[in-house]
């Protein structure tokens, strides 16, 4: 098992019968659905899962889990996830692709938010390797844009991956790639960007996170909120 699976299936380990189970997006989030899928299948776990994204649900049905609608639901026992960045303080860059809003919905609903990585996901800043994913209502973009950029921010919207057309959410939002100055950490880039409006929801999570399996040469360090 290469470190991904290694801490998706040690999350996977604490799915129980009677549990609804939020599904990430991603890599090793794809891990723990099929380790998921698996526990189901040897012990006859009765779970429901919820997906945050069209291919994740794609995945999790593939793999014969039950997949239930978000808007049937007010809360989830666990969310499992992988993240871009994390921080030793439990912060969370997230969003790489677009499917952030449901990322923050479910891990938010969630009585456990379980983070999922290798080591390479460990920064001492949230922004010091990718940029920040800033989800805005289209016609509001270039405001935003001006808001940020007032606060030292630089970037641009997104574009679609032919470059012929911006790059359109699974929210239908628009999505500004913002890089913040090295000085503005996590707490204050959250309360900033909660605060602007016409953002419809961004890539930092804090404070939100329970637990962190961070997996290095077939080691898991646990780090707690
Ligand atoms: C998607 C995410 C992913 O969790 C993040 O990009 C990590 O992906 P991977 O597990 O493939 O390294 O936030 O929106």
């Amino acid at each position: 098992m290469n470190d991904k699976e290694l801490v998706a299936f040690e999350a996977a380990k604490l799915a129980k019968s009677g549990m609804v189970i939020g599904l990430g997006t991603g890599s090793t989030a794809n891990y723990f659905i099929e380790h998921l899928a698996k526990r189901q299948a040897d012990e006859g776990l009765k779970i429901s899962t919820v997906a945050s994204s069209t291919i994740s649900a794609m995945k999790a049905k593939s793999c014969g889990l039950k997949v239930v609608s978000i808007a049937q639901l007010k809360r989830i026992d666990l969310y499992v996830d992988g993240a871009d960045e994390i921080t030793h303080n439990l912060s969370l860059l997230k969003g790489r692709g677009q499917d952030l809003v449901m990322e923050k919905l479910l891990a938010k609903a969630a009585d456990q938010f379980i983070v999922v990585a290798d080591k390479s996901k460990l920064v001492s800043r949230i922004g010091e390797k990718f940029i920040i994913p800033i989800e805005v209502i289209p016609s509001a973009w270039q405001m935003v844009k001006h808001q940020l950029e007032k606060h030292g921010a630089q970037g641009d919207i997104r574009l679609n991956a032919g470059k012929d057309n911006v790059a359109i959410s699974a929210h239908g939002s628009y999505v500004l790639d913002m890089q913040f100055p090295a000085n503005i950490y996590d707490e204050a880039l959250n309360t900033l960007l909660n605060n602007t409006p016409g953002i419809v929801e961004h890539g930092v999570f804090y404070g939100i996170a329970s637990q962190v399996l961070i997996a290095d040469n077939g080691n898991i360090e646990v780090m707690s909120a």
